[in-house]
């Protein structure tokens, strides 16, 4: 199988119910304390009452853990897999009354967004942005939705940078698939996941592409030696 021929968001719906508890088996519950750090960090900069739009979405996670920090924000979460958006219209309706008026899912493509420029302060988006092909309408678009000073955080899988964390991933990334197999059934998903992260740039790569999609102060930060990226940069 090769990237080329296999249909990303068919994959997640397929992989959809099981995708939750994928996660915590391949991660061993890490993805959840990665994923807070993103959302701390994004709560941290959207000004008071303003919107925030979390793409690739996918189960919601990252929008009801920032309703939980900022109960002021407008939170919109955007994905293509009706899968993925009926998990996390599920989990919202089963979360507290005052945590429902705030967010709002939407079916979207990450590269032909339906929103007029400048709608987004902030724009977050954890384990997505590499599922956007090509790179350059994802980014193009990330930064035509956000409003000039609006920032956007990334999270993202990439390639270790400590020698000792690259070894035991390049054996652990050979096993991620029959993990993710074992829990969703679907194999193709955690095959396309380790081939799609071995071919995307990370660490200071992906700062690149962000310079060169004119964000203002790119930056990144290493997770677990870097097995995990968080980025963040604004919009001039
Ligand atoms: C690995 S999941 C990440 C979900 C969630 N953000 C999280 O932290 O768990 C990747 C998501 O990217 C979505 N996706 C795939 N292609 C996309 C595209 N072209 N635009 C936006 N999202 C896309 C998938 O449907 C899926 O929900």
């Amino acid at each position: 199988m090769t990237n080329k021929n296999y249909n990303i968001v068919e994959g997640f719906n397929q992989i959809a119910p099981a995708y939750d508890l994928a996660n915590d088996a391949m991660t061993m519950g890490l993805h959840r304390s990665w994923r807070k750090t993103l959302c701390r960090r994004a709560a941290d900069a959207a000004p008071r009452g303003s919107r925030l739009l979390d793409l690739a979405t996918g189960t919601g996670d990252v929008l009801f853990e920032i309703a939980e920090l900022r109960p002021d924000l407008e939170l919109i979460g955007a994905d293509p897999s009706s899968g993925m958006l009926a998990q996390a219209r599920r989990k919202h309706t089963e979360r507290k009354a005052n945590q429902l008026k705030k967010i709002s899912f939407v079916q979207e493509d990450g590269r032909s967004l339906s929103y007029k420029e400048g709608s987004f302060d902030v724009v977050t988006i954890s384990w997505g942005i590499r599922n956007i092909n090509p790179l350059s309408e994802g980014l193009r678009e990330i930064r035509r939705v956000l409003k000039p000073g609006g920032q956007v955080f990334v999270l993202e899988s990439g390639q270790p940078e400590w020698k000792a964390v690259k070894l035991f991933y390049r054996y652990y990334s050979k096993i991620l698939p029959f993990i993710g197999e074992r829990v969703s059934k679907y194999r193709p998903a955690y095959q396309y996941y380790t081939q799609s992260v071995d071919g995307f740039p990370s660490g200071s790569e992906f700062v690149a592409r962000l310079h060169e999609f004119q964000f203002r102060q790119p930056r990144y930060e290493a997770l677990a030696g870097g097995v995990v990226y968080l980025y963040s940069a604004s919009k001039m």
